[in-house]
């Protein structure tokens, strides 16, 4: 048997799991996320990060192997998020998985961050592993720091195929809901606001379009089209900030639900792009912070069953940044024997 105890803490959460490799099982998953610390500044702050994480590394990795009903000793390897992130949040992790691998003579793995999101999807919401993607499979990764559709070719080797030339699309929702007043993460309110606006296009936001046939993202310019399209509503004074009494909640919803759709219209687009490019891949697969969102979900459903791909999806609680991800991946480097030296750095 072996296990691997793994230590994930890139930006504002604070994770920690257990691995059975020959199970292929995760036994614990357990999280702390400092969003409440992080929602009154409009978006994360990387010192109070990196501090939240020194005070939750200790009990959130106790917490893990005692609902994994194990102790360190019973542990093999322990991997770790290298990075990218923020370097605060990744060293008090990084620190502690050597510390940890020093003091009980253990070996290491540091673990791409984005490999973790490009692979979630083969973690199933029971904790077992998905058995039917297949390689080589398209894979759209969105979050709040990156939109990228990746060719995955096998575990640890992907290529992209078009990314974001500036903001990502999670970044657009939490700006705009910034600007609405919504708090931060900007991502499920507006989600919550477009469904009571039954997912329709009022105001016709730009689309990116492609530069040819290439897939390509770009979301800056249509956060700046919601902002003027406010200012020219009335609602939004550029100097003072939402005009809150013309702010209607009708207005809140019609500019949530064309916001959505005009994301997903941005998505499908590219992946048809991506379905022609590549016609040989048979599975799609969406993960990221952003794949939590069921409109986008379904959208993306669609297009895979008009292009006959299976679909997958990496269920919410491996959206979003977790300790099981980067566990998954930890897995098949240790099968390959892919560890790391003591002295691995971040990689920010
Ligand atoms: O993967 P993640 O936790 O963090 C990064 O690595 O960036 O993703 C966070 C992003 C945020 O931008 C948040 O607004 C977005 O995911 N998000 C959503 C939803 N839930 C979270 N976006 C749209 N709809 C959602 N339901
Ligand atoms: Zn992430």
């Amino acid at each position: 048997m072996t296990l691997i105890l793994v230590i994930e803490t890139s930006c504002d959460e604070t994770g920690a799991a257990v691995y059975d490799l020959e199970q292929q099982k995760i036994l614990s998953n357990v999280l702390f996320s400092q969003i409440k610390e992080h929602e009154k500044y409009g978006g994360v702050v990387p010192e109070i990060a990196s501090r939240s994480q020194l005070e939750k590394i200790n009990p959130i990795i106790t917490a893990s192997l005692q609902e994994a009903n194990l102790s360190i000793d019973q542990i093999d390897v322990i991997a770790v998020a290298q990075g990218p992130g923020l370097v605060g949040s990744l060293f008090v992790g990084l620190c502690f998985a050597k510390g940890i691998a020093w003091s009980y003579n253990k070996k290491i793995i540091g673990v791409n961050h984005l490999d973790g999101h490009v692979f979630s999807s083969f973690l199933k919401n029971d904790l077992t592993v998905e058995q039917n993607i297949g390689f080589p499979h398209l894979c759209l990764s969105v979050s709040g720091g990156h939109t990228s559709l990746y060719l995955v070719n096998d575990f640890g080797s992907y290529e992209v195929v078009g990314q974001t030339i500036d903001d990502a699309a999670g970044e657009a929702f939490d700006k705009i809901a910034k600007i609405l007043g919504f708090g931060y993460p900007g991502g499920p309110v507006i989600e919550k606001l477009a469904e009571q606006a039954n997912f329709q296009d009022y105001f016709n936001y730009p689309r990116t379009r492609p530069r040819g046939q290439d897939v390509f993202f770009s979301f800056s310019g249509l956060k700046t089209a919601v902002l003027y399209d406010l200012v020219k509503r009335g609602v939004y004074d550029l100097n003072v900030g939402p005009i809150v009494q013309n702010l209607t909640d009708e207005l809140k919803q019609q500019v949530s639900s064309s916001l959505l759709v005009c994301i997903g219209d941005i998505f499908v687009n590219n992946v048809k792009l991506a379905f022609k490019k590549y016609p040989n891949v048979q599975s799609f697969t969406f993960v990221g912070g952003v794949a939590c969102n069921k409109y986008l979900r379904s959208r993306l459903e669609l297009i895979c069953n008009k292009y006959n791909k299976k679909f997958f999806f990496a269920p919410p609680q491996f959206c979003t940044d977790n300790a099981a991800m980067i566990a998954f991946v930890g897995g098949y480097k240790t099968l390959r024997a892919e560890f790391s030296v003591l002295s691995l750095d971040v990689k920010v």
